[in-house]
C-alpha cells in the first residue's frame, strides 16, 4: 500500500510500526475481500463458543441479518473466564484512577470474582435472562462490573450516560422497562459532585417499572435511600447472596446483549440493540488489528462507558483481547491541564484513544503541559466522534505522539458497534481522513439518485454489506429500523453522514445530514433539545440548531417562541438553559437562546432548521420554495 504515490499531506508509518504490527495489512485486506465470511469465521474461532455456529452469515431476512447462527457463547465468559487458565489470571484487567486521585485495580481473577458475585446479587434481585437493567453511574469500575454481570446472566444492560439528567433517564428506563437501576451516590467531575442518586430519585418518580435500586458508594456524602427499594452495592456484595457460585448463561449468538439509546432524526431517542455473538467478534477483531493490541499493552480509551465508544473499547474490546484497560473518572484538566499526561506517564499507557474535542481543549493550554511529562510509552494514538481538524491532528501527532505514533482516526457509530472506516497501523495517513473501510467492508458515497459520486464530490455515506457487530434492530420498533436505515437506497445501510472520497479512495467525513447534533462528540437530537425547551411552561415552540464551535465542534443554538402572557426578563434565558440542563443534562444546554416571534416552517408545519442555520451563519439558505411564509 505504501508503494503507491498518494496525493496531499501524507504521513507514512515508520518501519518499526509496520514490522511490529500483528497484521500484515495487505494480507488482511485481501483475505477479507476474497472470503468475507471466512475472514470473520477465522476471527470468531479465536473466541470461546459453547457450541459452534452453523452459518457465519444468515441474510435470508434482510435487513434483519444474523451472524453465527446456532452458535452458543457468552461475551462476559470471553472477557473474563477464558483468561483464568493462563498467565493472564493475575494480570491487570482494569486500572482506574478517580478524579480525587483514588486508585483501584483489578486482575482478571479479581474482576471475574466481583462480576460473578454481582451477577449472583442481580439474580437474587429477580433479574433473569432477557430482563433489562439500567445503569446510570459515573466512570467507576463498578460500571464495568455491572455491565459484565448483566451480560453474564443474559440480562440486557442499558447504560445511560452520567451526564444525562432526569427526563433523559426517565425516558430510557420507561422505554426499556428496566426492573433494576444501578447507580451511585454521586460522581466527581471538576471537583464537584454530580448528584446521580438525586437525579435517579426524581426520574424514578416518573418511571414505574423499577423495583430495586443498587447504589455504589463513591463519594460518601449524604443521600436519600428509599427503604425497601434502595440497597448499597457494598452491603449486597457482603451478603451470602453474593456467592461464588458460577452463573454463566449460555447465550445464543443472536441473543440481546445491550440497548444503547441514541439520537436520531426525529422524536425520542431510540434504543439500538446489540447481540452477544457478532458484537463480540466485531469489537475483538477491530481493536486487535486497528490498535495493534499486544499482550502487555495498557490501553486507554478516554471516552465514557455511557456511550458506544466506552462499551466497545473500554469494556468489551480490551477484555476480549486480554489486555489492561485504563479508566479515568474525571475531567481532563482537573486540577491542572497536565492531568492526562501525568497519568500516561504514571501508568505507562501505550495507546490513547480520545476525541477531537478533548484534543482541541487540551491544545489550548499549550505544549508546556505535555512536554513536562514522559510520554514515550505511547505507541499508537486514536480519535473518534467527529471529524478532526488537521491543526488538532498535527498537534496530537507531534506533541503527544512525538511524530512516531500513528493516529487511528476511526469512523463508526452506535449502530455499527465497531470501527468501520479506519486506518491500520500500516496505512499512510492524511490528517482529517479516516482513510479506508475496515477489511471486507463495502462502503460508498452516493448522490440523491443512488449513483456513486465522483472523487471530491460530497454525497451520502452508505454501507453495502452486513458486518458482525451491526445493530440488529431498534428495540420495540423494527419498522423504524427499516425505515431509518434501509429505505433510502435499496439494500444499503444509510449512515446519516455526508462524506467525500479523494482520488486515492480515502474517505473524508463531512458531518451529519440529519438533525443529529454533535456537541463535544456527544450525539444529541434537535428534537430532544426542543422537547426539553417546550417542557418549560413559558415556551410555546422551540427550534435547536448546531453552529460551529472552536473546541466543542458544534454548539447548540436555540430559538424559542414564548406563550402569551410571558415576558422576557434578564434572568429568563438563564432559567431556560438551566431547565434544559435539569431535564436532559448539562451537555444539552444551549450555548445561546434567542427569543423570536416566529419560526420558519414548511407549509406542512415542519420547522426549517436549515433556514435558521443559514441565517445565523449569514449564508444563502438554498432552496426555500417550501417555506410557508
Ligand atoms: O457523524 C459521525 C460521527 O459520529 C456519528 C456517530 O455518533 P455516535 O453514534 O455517538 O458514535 C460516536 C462514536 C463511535 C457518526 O455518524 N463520527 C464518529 N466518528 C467519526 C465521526 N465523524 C468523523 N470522523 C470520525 N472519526
Amino acid at each position: 500500500m505504501s508503494e503507491k504515490k498518494l496525493s496531499g499531506d501524507v504521513y507514512h508509518p515508520t518501519e518499526e510500526v509496520i514490522n511490529n504490527a500483528n497484521a500484515k495489512c495487505d494480507e488482511l485486506y485481501n483475505f477479507a475481500e476474497r472470503d468475507y465470511e471466512g475472514f470473520w469465521a477465522k476471527e470468531a474461532e479465536e473466541l470461546h463458543w459453547f457450541q459452534k455456529w452453523d452459518k457465519v452469515l444468515d441474510d435470508s431476512n434482510k435487513p434483519f441479518f444474523k451472524w453465527f447462527t446456532e452458535g452458543k457463547t457468552n461475551i462476559c465468559y470471553n472477557c473474563l473466564d477464558v483468561h483464568l487458565d493462563s498467565a493472564r489470571r493475575n494480570k491487570l484487567a482494569l486500572i482506574w484512577e478517580g478524579e480525587d486521585g483514588e486508585f483501584k485495580s483489578f486482575s482478571y481473577f479479581a474482576l471475574h470474582r466481583d462480576v460473578n458475585k454481582f451477577a449472583n446479587v442481580l439474580k437474587s434481585l429477580g433479574v433473569r435472562k432477557g430482563d433489562r437493567v439500567t445503569i446510570y453511574m459515573g466512570r467507576i469500575p463498578e460500571l464495568a462490573i455491572a455491565m459484565l454481570a448483566c451480560a453474564r446472566i443474559g440480562a440486557v444492560h442499558s447504560v445511560v450516560y452520567g451526564g444525562f439528567s432526569v427526563e433523559a433517564l426517565h425516558e430510557r428506563i420507561d422505554d426499556s422497562e428496566s426492573k433494576v437501576l444501578i447507580t451511585c451516590d454521586g460522581a466527581y467531575q471538576r471537583g464537584k459532585i454530580i448528584e446521580l442518586k438525586q437525579i435517579s430519585d426524581e426520574a424514578l418518580q416518573r418511571a414505574a417499572t423499577v423495583s430495586s435500586v443498587v447504589v455504589v458508594k463513591r463519594t460518601g456524602h449524604e443521600i436519600n435511600m428509599e427503604p425497601g427499594r434502595d440497597m448499597w452495592y457494598h452491603d449486597l456484595m457482603a451478603l451470602p447472596i453474593a456467592s461464588n457460585e458460577e452463573n454463566v448463561e449460555m447465550m445464543d449468538a443472536e441473543d440481546p446483549l445491550f440497548l444503547l439509546y441514541t439520537s436520531g432524526t426525529t422524536g425520542k431517542p431510540k434504543a439500538i440493540l446489540h447481540v452477544h455473538g457478532g458484537y463480540m467478534v466485531g469489537t475483538y477483531t477491530t481493536l486487535k488489528y486497528v490498535f495493534d493490541i499486544h499482550e502487555d499493552d495498557r490501553f486507554w480509551c478516554a471516552a465514557d462507558p455511557g456511550w458506544i465508544t466506552g462499551h466497545s473499547y473500554i469494556v468489551y474490546g480490551p477484555l476480549l483481547n486480554g489486555v489492561t484497560s485504563f479508566m479515568y473518572e474525571g475531567a481532563p484538566t482537573f486540577p491542572y491541564p497536565s492531568r492526562w499526561w501525568q497519568m500516561i506517564e504514571k501508568y505507562g499507557i501505550n495507546i490513547l484513544y480520545t476525541a477531537p474535542t478533548a484534543i482541541r481543549g487540551l491544545m489550548r493550554f499549550g505544549e508546556a503541559w505535555p512536554n513536562r511529562h514522559d510520554l514515550s510509552s505511547l505507541r499508537l494514538l486514536g480519535t473518534v466522534g467527529e471529524p478532526i481538524n488537521p491543526e488538532a491532528w498535527k498537534w496530537y501527532y507531534k506533541v503527544i505522539g512525538n511524530e512516531k505514533c500513528p493516529i487511528m482516526d476511526t469512523w463508526w457509530q452506535t449502530e455499527t458497534g465497531m470501527f468501520m472506516i479506519t486506518p491500520m497501523p500500516c496505512t499512510p495517513l492524511k490528517p482529517g481522513s479516516g482513510t479506508l473501510p475496515f477489511p471486507g467492508l463495502q462502503m460508498d458515497i452516493l448522490d440523491e439518485e443512488g449513483n456513486p459520486v465522483k472523487p471530491g464530490e460530497e454525497g451520502f455515506l452508505v454501507i453495502k454489506n452486513s458486518w458482525p457487530a451491526m445493530l440488529r434492530t431498534i428495540w420495540n420498533d423494527p419498522d423504524r429500523y427499516v425505515e431509518q436505515y434501509w429505505s433510502k437506497y435499496d439494500g444499503m445501510y444509510l449512515t446519516g453522514d455526508s462524506a467525500k472520497r479523494d482520488e486515492d479512495g480515502y474517505y473524508w467525513i463531512i458531518g451529519r445530514v440529519d438533525d443529529v447534533i454533535k456537541v463535544s462528540g456527544y450525539r444529541l437530537g434537535s428534537a430532544e433539545i426542543e422537547s426539553a425547551l417546550v417542557s418549560h411552561p413559558a415556551v410555546a415552540e422551540a427550534a435547536a440548531i448546531a453552529l460551529p464551535h472552536e473546541v466543542k465542534g458544534n454548539a447548540i443554538h436555540a430559538f424559542v417562541i414564548l406563550r402569551d402572557g410571558y415576558k422576557r426578563t434578564d434572568t429568563f434565558v438563564e432559567e431556560l438553559r438551566k431547565h434544559v440542563g435539569h431535564e436532559m443534562g448539562p451537555i444539552a444546554k444551549p450555548e445561546h437562546i434567542e427569543i423570536v416571534d416566529s419560526l420558519p416552517k414548511t407549509r406542512s408545519g415542519k420547522i426549517m432548521r436549515r433556514v435558521l442555520k443559514a441565517k445565523a451563519l449569514g449564508v444563502d439558505p438554498g432552496n426555500i420554495s417550501t417555506l410557508a411564509d
